[in-house]
């Protein structure tokens, strides 16, 4: 497909925006601050944020909401969607025929890059490593892997040596063939991806303000940040003050994440032109009490976390990210230590495809 170029002028700035011959997807404009940066639209927002009615009363405590970031269109959709509306606007304005991304085998972010690299025509290449090496069969055998190669991703394994020199690699030899390859890193968590949370801040607080709550927490599985950052830096930049945003490690301990969360808000605080003292270092909240062995090992409180939620509320989480996170809030809830806690919501941010390599925990 080809992308036609042109530049709009707006106020006294000038865009470069591209449109897609033939395609259904457009550019969202607006006029100032955070709507000048170019957008394409993937999916179709608001998510629904829904009361949780029986896992409100199966816990008895505060009010229980879930925001279904899980269900959008790019193949299943996630919290990586809203990322790439940002990311894959700037790989067209750049001229890029190829997009580069990383992650693990199940990686439900390469997922849903590939999807969107397919919607609007460019070419994909992804490099995958295996972070449950005695998985291999099973990860390599159905769920996000199986989807990406049905896309028609070209898929490069990386082995002992990591992801980042074979990285490195095809972005050389698409660069050599002419394609301009626009690279994402993992998880889409850059100044540029964590904007997609800060669209989901602004969407957030528009939606609770008619559904009539104002919530004292809300809940993300986090790894590689930008949801967190993104998601902080919109409700605080679009006016809310009092929603705690915790993420709950699927990964890593807390210092590390923290110190992650701080780069990607300051990255971002530059990107909207704000100082980066806006959003303040107590205002970051991680705990890392949930993620167990290490990322994709399935703990035994995340398996019925999962369980609990598809039993009562008929909604699927996954073994990776979502489960851990909503076993966090269960615990939490259950031994009365959310301090204030009045309508709590948990993010849903997808992964359910990897449900089926991970089956065998599912067994009864
Ligand atoms: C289902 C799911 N939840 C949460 C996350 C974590 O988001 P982030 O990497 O922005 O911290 C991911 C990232 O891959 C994910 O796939």
């Amino acid at each position: 497909m080809k992308h036609n170029r042109r530049t709009i002028m707006k106020g006294a700035g000038a865009i470069a925006i591209a449109t897609a011959a033939a395609s259904n997807f457009s550019f969202a404009q607006a006029n100032d601050g955070f709507d000048k940066i170019p957008r394409i639209r993937l999916t179709n927002l608001p998510t629904a944020c829904n009361k949780m009615d029986n896992m409100t009363k199966a816990l008895s405590g505060p009010d229980l909401y879930i925001k279904r970031d899980d269900v959008m269109e790019l193949a299943h959709g996630g919290n990586k969607t809203r990322k790439l509306e940002y990311g894959l606007a700037e790989a067209l304005n750049m001229g890029a025929k190829a997009v580069v991304t990383q992650g693990g085998l199940q990686s439900n972010h390469v997922r849903q890059t590939v999807s969107g690299a397919a919607k609007i025509g460019l070419e994909v290449h992804v490099i995958l490593s295996n972070p449950v090496p005695e998985m291999k069969d099973q990860l390599m055998g159905s769920g996000n892997y199986l989807m990406d190669q049905l896309m028609g991703a070209h898929i490069h394994l990386a082995g002992e040596e990591g992801r980042g020199p074979v990285v490195e690699k095809v972005l050389a030899d698409l660069t050599a063939e002419g394609k301009k390859p626009y690279n994402i890193p993992a998880g889409a968590s850059n100044a540029i991806g964590s904007m997609g949370y800060v669209n989901a801040g602004r969407e957030l607080i528009t939606q609770w303000n008619d559904m009539g709550i104002s919530p004292s927490h809300i809940f993300t599985a986090t790894g590689s940040c930008g949801t967190a950052a993104g998601l902080l830096m919109g409700l605080r930049y679009f006016g809310n003050t009092t929603t705690k945003v915790v993420s709950i490690s699927v990964s890593s301990p807390a210092d590390r994440l923290e110190a992650r969360i701080r780069a990607l808000l300051n990255d971002a605080s530059d990107m909207l032109g704000v100082d980066q003292s806006f959003v303040k270092d107590d205002d970051i909240h991680v705990n890392d009490a949930y993620y167990g062995k290490a990322y994709g090992y399935p703990t035994e409180a995340g398996i019925a976390a999962l369980r609990m939620t598809a039993e009562k509320e008929g909604v699927l989480l996954d073994p990776v990210y979502t489960s851990k996170a909503m076993s966090g809030v269960i615990d939490m809830v259950k031994n009365n230590t959310l301090e204030n806690a009045k309508d709590v919501v948990f993010l849903h941010t997808g992964g359910a495809p990897a449900i089926h390599p991970y089956a065998e925990y599912f067994k009864v």
